[in-house]
């Protein structure tokens, strides 16, 4: 197979917020405990973190993370996680019927994410509570002092104000799973009232209503166009999720997945355009990605198992979704990331869920070791070099139909240049399950020096996964397969791979 990738310096996209690169945690499965917080395992910080997971987060250049929920926010009382720990209440949360210690909570979150220069994005409950709620929780966290809420922080050993700038409004409010779930007008309404209060406040905060749980929930996308017609005014992001499936081992169909994830954004965005027109407004509202990822390894399994049981005994921190990433889910988190930056336009705010232990890009064990899932690695390139501007890329090669999608490029690409370094980076995935690519780059005005760096993720078991027990199953390799003579870029992609390539320009 032959494709041919053309790129001209000047045709940029946008540049990049780097927070489509984030993450998103919850007090769900063992994400938290055991996963980010351990006060007992060797590895332990002085506040009970684990340094090794840490580690592993801060080589991400982890730029946002979201918490604490996800599902479990709809009936979380924050005041719960706040004061003197042995004080605090154990509750039954009923999105994940477990039971909640609290010993990890708001403060500690920030503590963490000071530790490892990441800036909080905090979910607040709009399912069970709502105005007085959200003032308060702002008012503990961003008011310097000289106020309840604000005194309470500092008497709690906070003396500078968390200044939390990202609050996601509520969650997946279309579904009927969620705790408090309501239609298109209650939550529309609720979140115009709730942003009005908190820009009262503080006007410069980041706001995000929750828009669609997925493109099939049969409320989309008049849910979209009704919220936004509530709250134009007064938010900032539409939020959107999706998880996706293979439990078919439908090569073809999964890794098209990318093509009606592009769909499900334009339609989005130009709902977004269809509300500011008829609101004949200047502000421009833009998408949080704020929960993506594969997940289904575990899913049916558990959900049976579990959560449709009648428990008893509400488990504390039970292992729950440990899915385990194969090449697959590894070449279609590719795709997903490249999707991203060739829509940076409107897409600003990405959080891959979930970061450590559920549906994870980082497993660990109990007082045991962690390790990278093979999905962790392209959110490391993509993060680490796709920053600066993303490039509009001519991708031509051949093209297949798959059961979801029509027109699907075997070759899926997107290149970031980044003037300040003078580099250009290169994301590239090969979705064909049979034929290696030639592919020639016509790269225009650029004047390439060198190649910085080539490494590429593939392996001969496309099922393979990183386990306890074979924790570098999957892992980038340097490969020498690009070449780079009198100024002419070429590789030669095997099937079923994942490139990157980063160049140095004169
Ligand atoms: O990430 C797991 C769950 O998926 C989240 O709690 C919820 O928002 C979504 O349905």
């Amino acid at each position: 197979m032959k494709a041919n990738i053309t790129a001209v310096k000047d045709f940029t996209i946008s540049t990049i917020d780097k927070r489509i690169y984030g993450s998103f945690l919850e007090h769900l499965g063992r994400a938290i405990y055991e996963g980010i917080y351990e006060p007992d395992h060797p590895e332990a910080d002085e506040n009970g973190f684990r340094k090794d997971v840490m580690k592993l987060i801060t080589d991400l250049n982890m730029p946002t993370v979201r918490y604490p929920g996800g599902n479990y926010i709809s009936s979380f009382n924050w005041e719960d996680s706040i004061g003197p720990i042995e004080e605090r209440p154990t509750r039954l949360d009923l999105a994940w019927k477990t039971r909640e210690t609290n010993e990890f909570g708001l403060n500690e979150f920030i503590t963490w994410c000071r530790k490892t220069n990441i800036e909080p994005m905090y979910a607040i409950n709009l399912g069970t509570r709502g105005i007085d709620a959200a003032r308060n929780i702002l008012e503990y966290c961003n008011h310097p002092s000289g106020s309840y809420w604000s005194d309470l922080r500092i008497k709690h050993g906070y003396k500078e104000p968390h200044d939390i700038k990202m609050w996601c409004l509520g969650n997946e409010m279309d579904g009927e799973w969620q705790v408090g779930h309501k239609t298109a007008t209650e939550y529309g309404r609720l979140v115009h009232e709730v942003a009005k209060s908190m820009r009262k406040f503080d006007s410069s905060l980041e706001l995000i209503i929750a828009g669609s749980s997925n493109e099939a929930m049969p409320t989309y996308p008049d849910w979209e166009r009704e919220i936004l017609e509530h709250s134009y005014d007064s938010i900032d992001y539409i939020a959107l999720h999706k998880y996706w499936t293979n439990y078919e081992k439908n090569t073809n169909s999964y890794l098209s997945s990318s093509v009606p994830l592009q769909e499900y954004i334009s339609t989005v965005e130009g709902t977004i355009n269809y509300v500011k027109a008829k609101k004949r407004s200047k502000k421009q509202i833009n998408i949080s990605f704020d929960e993506w990822n594969p997940w289904y390894h575990t899913r049916d399994m558990q959900t049976q198992n579990y959560l449709d049981k009648n428990l008893s005994d509400w488990p504390k921190a039970p292992p729950l979704y440990e899915d385990m990433y194969n090449i697959l889910d590894t070449l279609l988190v590719g795709t997903v990331l490249n999707t991203f930056i060739n829509n940076s336009h409107i897409v600003k705010i990405g959080c891959m869920a979930q970061l450590v232990n559920v549906i994870p890009a980082i497993s660990t064990v109990k007082q045991g070791i962690s390790w990278p899932q093979s999905i962790y690695y392209p959110l490391y390139f993509a993060s680490l070099y796709g920053r600066g501007d993303s490039l509009q890329l001519k991708v031509d090669c051949p093209k297949y139909s798959s059961e979801i999608a029509d027109d699907v490029k075997y070759i899926d690409a997107s290149a970031v240049l980044n003037k300040e370094k003078n580099e250009v980076s290169f994301f590239i995935v090969n979705r064909s399950e049979n034929d290696n690519c030639n592919i020639d780059f016509d790269l225009k005005d650029f004047n390439v020096d060198s190649i910085i760096d080539q490494q590429i993720i593939n392996n001969e078991d496309i099922y393979v996964a990183n386990t306890k027990d074979n924790p570098n199953a999957i892992k980038p390799k340097k490969t020498s397969i690009v070449k780079l003579i009198d100024n002419q870029l070429s590789t030669d992609i095997p099937k079923l791979s994942y490139l990157v390539i980063r160049l140095k320009l004169n």
